[in-house]
């Protein structure tokens, strides 16, 4: 056997399965097709790299199974990779909503991974082509440079998201070659794309950033919205993306502390010259506020001749104000994909196939997605990590 364990794919879940495994002792090979390891590291988080969250919890992530990433978060959870980024004394910040962020650059996260490879003497090899996985117990994989052996396999390969970094479906149709489930794979944590009236309104916006509530049936995210030539986007856009569906409306309140339609009933009592774009603008970028009027139709009329009526409208619009998304950006600019290796084939302790053992697959490759904030991050280190202690 040339190998104890061949973890295929160098990123974020590949690096911590191959160190947790390389530093119990066993032999480590790292397979990758890219040229580099850990390439979406890298242009992680703007490249500070969001590696975690304070609030890491099991029901910010979607999976068929909402019990699944239970077991591998509390194993290996936030606090133990925020003590490994402490040991290597990576300065660090946090942002809104616990997310933590480093204060220089991703690049770091990346060299305390390789690392923490070197110290388990892990072997690599990068920028080459890796075959099907072959065999049941010990696997084998063929590469351009001839078959490697081992008893152990880690699939690391990732998700569909962003091709040209290189994203493939290896995982998928491994876990199909051994008869496990793929669950239904979306592009997510994606900006919404929408239909030419509502596009001509968003594109005159682009740029604009505001604090808002976006709803899609039960699921509700305030974080910031941003307009763009192409649709919407911004933290609490892309959240909702992923449990957005075709043909569903969501509901955007863009004065989230504001009841709108009385703000503006007060408001025509004090300044009833005023047109009501001028004073909408008290609350709102003036852009958006004058878009907001000329959709309600209200742009030069003075707010005293306004019944209260046209102004519950205009009040309804901005604070929820009713999108049909037309679809996604989809996979080139997915943050993540939603779906993957069916967990019900997995265990939830070790990652582990329950038909074949010694076959593993961890990160993103697996229907477990977080949230955007550092989760994603996370559910690589946890499940890389509980695979690398038993592989
Ligand atoms: P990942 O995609 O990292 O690695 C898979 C590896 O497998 C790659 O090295 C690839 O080359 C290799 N591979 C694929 N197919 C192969 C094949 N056929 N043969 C050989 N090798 C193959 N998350 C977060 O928590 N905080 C953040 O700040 C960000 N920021 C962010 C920015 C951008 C632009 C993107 C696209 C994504 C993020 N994410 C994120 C998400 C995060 O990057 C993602 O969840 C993890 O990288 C997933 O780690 P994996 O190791 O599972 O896959």
């Amino acid at each position: 056997m040339d190998y104890d364990v061949i973890i295929i794919g160098a990123g974020a879940a590949g690096l911590m399965a191959a160190a947790a495994a390389g530093q119990r002792g066993r032999r480590v090979l790292v397979l990758d097709h890219g040229e580099k390891a850990g390439a979406k590291i890298l242009i992680s988080g703007g490249g500070r790299c969001n590696f975690t969250n304070r609030n890491i919890a099991p029901d910010r992530y979607l999976s068929a199974n909402p019990h699944f990433a239970k077991s591998a978060l509390k194993r290996y959870s936030q606090n133990d990779f925020i003590a490994l980024v402490n040991k290597y004394r990576i300065a660090f910040h946090q942002r809104d909503l616990g997310q933590l962020f480093c204060d220089q650059s991703s690049a770091l996260i990346l060299n305390m991974l390789l690392d923490e490879c070197g110290a388990g003497s892990v072997d690599f090899q990068v920028g080459l082509k890796v075959g099907p996985v072959c065999g049941a117990g010990p696997y084998s994989v063929d590469t351009e440079d001839g078959p490697v052996t081992a008893e152990s396999i880690i699939v690391a390969t990732g998700g569909l998201s962003i091709p040209k970094m290189g994203a493939s479906s290896y995982a998928h149709f491994t876990a199909r070659d051994y008869s496990l489930g793929v669950t239904e794979m979306r592009p997510a944590l994606v900006p919404l794309t929408f239909t030419a009236a509502d596009l001509d309104f968003m594109r005159v916006l682009t740029g604009i950033a505001v604090d808002a509530i976006v709803t899609c049936g039960k699921t509700t995210f305030r974080e910031a919205v941003l307009f763009t030539h192409r649709g919407l986007s911004g933290p609490a856009i892309l959240q909702i993306s992923s449990y957005w569906r075709e043909g569903q409306e969501i509901f955007v309140n863009l004065a989230p502390d504001t009841d709108v339609t009385a703000w503006l009933i007060e408001r025509k009592n004090q300044r009833p010259k005023a047109e009501a774009k001028t004073v909408l603008g008290e609350l709102l970028p003036s852009r958006l506020a004058d878009g907001l009027a000329a959709l309600a139709k209200l742009e030069h009329r003075p707010m005293a001749e306004l019944p209260n009526k046209a102004l519950a409208t205009l009040g309804k619009l901005v604070n929820a104000w009713k999108l049909l998304p037309a679809g996604t950006e989809g996979w080139r600019t997915a943050e993540v994909t939603l779906g993957g290796v069916d967990t019900a084939g997995l265990s939830s302790k070790t990652m582990e196939a329950k038909s074949f053992p010694g076959l593993f697959f961890v990160g993103e490759a697996v229907d477990v997605t977080g949230w955007l904030g550092g989760y994603n991050f996370q559910w690589a280190w946890s499940s890389g990590w509980v695979a690398g202690q038993h592989a």
